[in-house]
Protein backbone atom coordinates (compact mmCIF):
# COMPACT_ATOMS: atom_id res chain seq x y z
CA UNK A 1 0.00 0.00 0.00
CA UNK A 2 1.14 3.58 -1.01
CA UNK A 3 0.87 6.35 1.66
CA UNK A 4 -0.29 9.43 0.71
CA UNK A 5 2.57 11.22 2.88
CA UNK A 6 5.44 9.77 4.48
CA UNK A 7 5.43 8.43 7.72
CA UNK A 8 7.61 8.00 10.75
CA UNK A 9 7.35 6.30 14.19
CA UNK A 10 8.16 7.41 17.42
CA UNK A 11 8.44 5.14 20.54
CA UNK A 12 10.50 4.36 23.64
CA UNK A 13 11.43 0.73 24.99
CA UNK A 14 13.56 0.15 27.98
CA UNK A 15 16.39 -1.68 28.16
CA UNK A 16 14.13 -4.90 28.65
CA UNK A 17 11.53 -4.44 26.00
CA UNK A 18 9.27 -3.30 28.89
CA UNK A 19 6.87 -0.29 26.82
CA UNK A 20 3.53 -0.51 28.51
CA UNK A 21 1.89 -0.83 31.80
CA UNK A 22 -1.04 -1.20 33.10
CA UNK A 23 -2.73 0.88 29.76
CA UNK A 24 0.14 3.66 30.56
CA UNK A 25 4.05 4.02 30.40
CA UNK A 26 6.48 2.55 32.53
CA UNK A 27 7.94 5.58 33.30
CA UNK A 28 7.55 9.29 33.72
CA UNK A 29 10.52 11.25 31.85
CA UNK A 30 9.66 14.57 31.54
CA UNK A 31 12.33 15.44 29.03
CA UNK A 32 11.60 12.72 27.17
CA UNK A 33 7.67 13.83 26.88
CA UNK A 34 9.64 16.81 25.59
CA UNK A 35 11.33 15.75 22.99
CA UNK A 36 8.18 13.28 21.99
CA UNK A 37 6.59 17.11 21.74
CA UNK A 38 9.14 18.71 19.38
CA UNK A 39 9.29 16.12 17.12
CA UNK A 40 5.56 15.49 16.58
CA UNK A 41 4.21 19.23 17.29
CA UNK A 42 1.96 20.20 14.01
CA UNK A 43 2.16 16.88 12.53
CA UNK A 44 -1.05 14.48 12.67
CA UNK A 45 -0.31 11.77 14.72
CA UNK A 46 -2.20 7.64 14.14
CA UNK A 47 -2.74 5.82 17.06
CA UNK A 48 -4.21 2.69 18.15
CA UNK A 49 -7.37 3.04 20.94
CA UNK A 50 -5.60 1.87 23.85
CA UNK A 51 -2.63 4.43 23.43
CA UNK A 52 -5.77 7.39 23.01
CA UNK A 53 -7.15 6.37 26.38
CA UNK A 54 -3.77 6.01 28.03
CA UNK A 55 -3.15 10.06 26.92
CA UNK A 56 -6.40 10.99 27.94
CA UNK A 57 -6.64 14.03 26.22
CA UNK A 58 -6.38 15.94 23.26
CA UNK A 59 -2.61 17.18 22.62
CA UNK A 60 -1.90 20.57 21.45
CA UNK A 61 -1.17 21.56 18.05
CA UNK A 62 -1.39 17.91 16.61
CA UNK A 63 -4.53 16.29 14.65
CA UNK A 64 -5.06 12.97 16.69
CA UNK A 65 -6.19 10.27 14.24
CA UNK A 66 -7.28 6.81 16.65
CA UNK A 67 -7.68 3.42 14.69
CA UNK A 68 -10.93 1.66 16.67
CA UNK A 69 -13.76 -0.47 16.00
CA UNK A 70 -15.43 1.48 19.09
CA UNK A 71 -18.07 4.18 18.01
CA UNK A 72 -16.35 7.49 19.39
CA UNK A 73 -17.25 11.14 19.24
CA UNK A 74 -15.28 12.93 17.03
CA UNK A 75 -14.31 16.17 17.57
CA UNK A 76 -11.91 19.28 16.55
CA UNK A 77 -8.19 18.21 16.06
CA UNK A 78 -9.82 14.24 16.63
CA UNK A 79 -11.23 11.75 13.68
CA UNK A 80 -11.86 8.55 14.38
CA UNK A 81 -11.23 5.62 11.91
CA UNK A 82 -11.36 1.80 11.57
CA UNK A 83 -8.22 0.80 10.14
CA UNK A 84 -5.26 1.84 8.72
CA UNK A 85 -6.25 2.45 5.07
CA UNK A 86 -8.91 4.72 6.55
CA UNK A 87 -6.22 6.47 8.37
CA UNK A 88 -4.68 7.41 5.11
CA UNK A 89 -7.38 8.52 3.72
CA UNK A 90 -8.07 11.00 6.72
CA UNK A 91 -4.11 12.31 5.61
CA UNK A 92 -4.91 13.24 2.14
CA UNK A 93 -7.63 15.70 3.32
CA UNK A 94 -5.24 17.34 5.69
CA UNK A 95 -2.96 18.86 3.11
CA UNK A 96 0.56 17.60 5.88
CA UNK A 97 3.78 16.60 4.71
CA UNK A 98 4.14 14.02 7.37
CA UNK A 99 2.26 12.22 9.93
CA UNK A 100 3.51 10.16 12.99
CA UNK A 101 2.75 7.02 14.42
CA UNK A 102 2.76 6.50 17.79
CA UNK A 103 1.45 3.61 19.04
CA UNK A 104 0.74 1.25 20.91
CA UNK A 105 2.53 -1.86 20.45
CA UNK A 106 -0.16 -3.62 18.04
CA UNK A 107 -0.38 -1.02 15.69
CA UNK A 108 3.72 -0.79 15.30
CA UNK A 109 3.57 -4.54 14.84
CA UNK A 110 1.02 -3.66 11.81
CA UNK A 111 2.09 -0.63 10.17
CA UNK A 112 6.19 -0.16 11.22
CA UNK A 113 6.79 -1.40 7.29
CA UNK A 114 4.65 1.61 6.30
CA UNK A 115 7.42 3.77 7.95
CA UNK A 116 10.50 5.69 6.41
CA UNK A 117 12.14 6.41 9.68
CA UNK A 118 11.24 5.26 13.15
CA UNK A 119 12.99 7.42 16.17
CA UNK A 120 13.18 4.83 18.97
CA UNK A 121 14.14 6.47 22.28
CA UNK A 122 15.90 3.42 24.25
CA UNK A 123 15.49 4.17 28.39
CA UNK A 124 18.38 2.80 30.28
CA UNK A 125 16.09 1.16 32.93
CA UNK A 126 14.47 -2.27 33.26
CA UNK A 127 11.00 -1.53 34.82
CA UNK A 128 8.07 -4.14 35.17
CA UNK A 129 5.21 -3.77 32.16
CA UNK A 130 2.69 -5.98 31.05
CA UNK A 131 3.60 -4.77 27.17
CA UNK A 132 6.75 -5.23 25.73
CA UNK A 133 7.86 -4.44 22.19
CA UNK A 134 11.33 -5.17 20.23
CA UNK A 135 12.37 -2.86 17.32
CA UNK A 136 13.29 -4.98 14.52
CA UNK A 137 16.79 -3.91 13.72
CA UNK A 138 17.64 -6.39 10.95
CA UNK A 139 15.52 -4.02 8.47
CA UNK A 140 16.86 -1.21 9.76
CA UNK A 141 19.81 1.20 9.45
CA UNK A 142 20.60 3.47 12.02
CA UNK A 143 21.42 6.98 11.39
CA UNK A 144 21.63 8.81 14.41
CA UNK A 145 22.17 8.40 18.13
CA UNK A 146 22.74 10.77 20.86
CA UNK A 147 24.93 11.06 23.51
CA UNK A 148 23.51 9.18 26.89
CA UNK A 149 20.76 12.16 28.47
CA UNK A 150 20.14 12.32 31.37
CA UNK A 151 16.56 13.33 32.66
CA UNK A 152 17.00 16.21 35.61
CA UNK A 153 14.10 15.52 37.05
CA UNK A 154 14.10 11.60 37.65
CA UNK A 155 17.94 10.68 36.98
CA UNK A 156 16.81 7.78 34.18
CA UNK A 157 19.34 7.68 31.34
CA UNK A 158 17.99 7.74 27.79
CA UNK A 159 19.44 7.60 24.27
CA UNK A 160 18.23 8.50 20.89
CA UNK A 161 17.85 7.30 18.02
CA UNK A 162 16.95 7.23 14.42
CA UNK A 163 16.78 4.46 12.18
CA UNK A 164 16.24 4.49 8.35
CA UNK A 165 14.38 1.46 6.48
CA UNK A 166 16.93 -0.40 4.47
CA UNK A 167 16.25 -0.10 1.18
CA UNK A 168 14.74 -2.91 -1.03
CA UNK A 169 13.16 -4.46 2.11
N1 LIG B 1 6.59 3.00 24.89
C1 LIG B 1 5.97 3.61 23.88
O1 LIG B 1 6.60 4.27 23.01
C2 LIG B 1 4.48 3.56 23.80
C3 LIG B 1 3.81 4.25 22.77
C4 LIG B 1 2.42 4.15 22.72
C5 LIG B 1 1.74 3.39 23.65
N2 LIG B 1 2.44 2.74 24.63
C6 LIG B 1 1.78 1.89 25.60
O2 LIG B 1 1.33 0.73 24.92
C7 LIG B 1 0.10 0.30 25.51
C8 LIG B 1 -0.98 0.30 24.45
O3 LIG B 1 -0.58 -0.57 23.38
P1 LIG B 1 -1.56 -1.69 22.79
O4 LIG B 1 -0.77 -2.53 21.87
O5 LIG B 1 -2.30 -2.30 23.92
O6 LIG B 1 -2.67 -0.84 22.03
P2 LIG B 1 -2.82 0.15 20.78
O7 LIG B 1 -2.05 -0.30 19.60
O8 LIG B 1 -2.62 1.55 21.26
O9 LIG B 1 -4.39 -0.02 20.55
C9 LIG B 1 -4.91 -1.28 20.19
C10 LIG B 1 -6.31 -1.07 19.67
O10 LIG B 1 -6.30 -0.11 18.60
C11 LIG B 1 -7.03 -0.60 17.48
N3 LIG B 1 -6.07 -1.00 16.46
C12 LIG B 1 -4.72 -0.99 16.58
N4 LIG B 1 -4.14 -1.35 15.41
C13 LIG B 1 -5.14 -1.59 14.55
C14 LIG B 1 -5.19 -1.98 13.19
N5 LIG B 1 -4.07 -2.19 12.46
N6 LIG B 1 -6.40 -2.14 12.60
C15 LIG B 1 -7.53 -1.92 13.29
N7 LIG B 1 -7.55 -1.52 14.61
C16 LIG B 1 -6.37 -1.37 15.21
C17 LIG B 1 -7.86 -1.72 18.04
O11 LIG B 1 -8.94 -1.05 18.69
P3 LIG B 1 -10.41 -1.67 18.96
O12 LIG B 1 -10.19 -2.92 19.78
O13 LIG B 1 -11.10 -0.59 19.70
O14 LIG B 1 -11.00 -1.96 17.62
C18 LIG B 1 -6.91 -2.33 19.06
O15 LIG B 1 -7.55 -3.11 20.05
C19 LIG B 1 -0.19 1.25 26.65
O16 LIG B 1 0.37 0.74 27.84
C20 LIG B 1 0.54 2.51 26.21
O17 LIG B 1 0.86 3.37 27.29
C21 LIG B 1 3.80 2.79 24.71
Amino acid sequence: MKTPVELEAIMAIADNGAFGIHQGLPWHIPSELQYFKSITMNNPMIMGYNTFKSIGNLLPGRDHIVITSKKIPTQEALYIVDSFSEACSVLQTLHCKKAFIIGGATLFTDTLDFCSLVHVSRIHIEPKADIFFTFPVDNWHCIQESDKIVDQKTAISYTLQKWKKIKGL
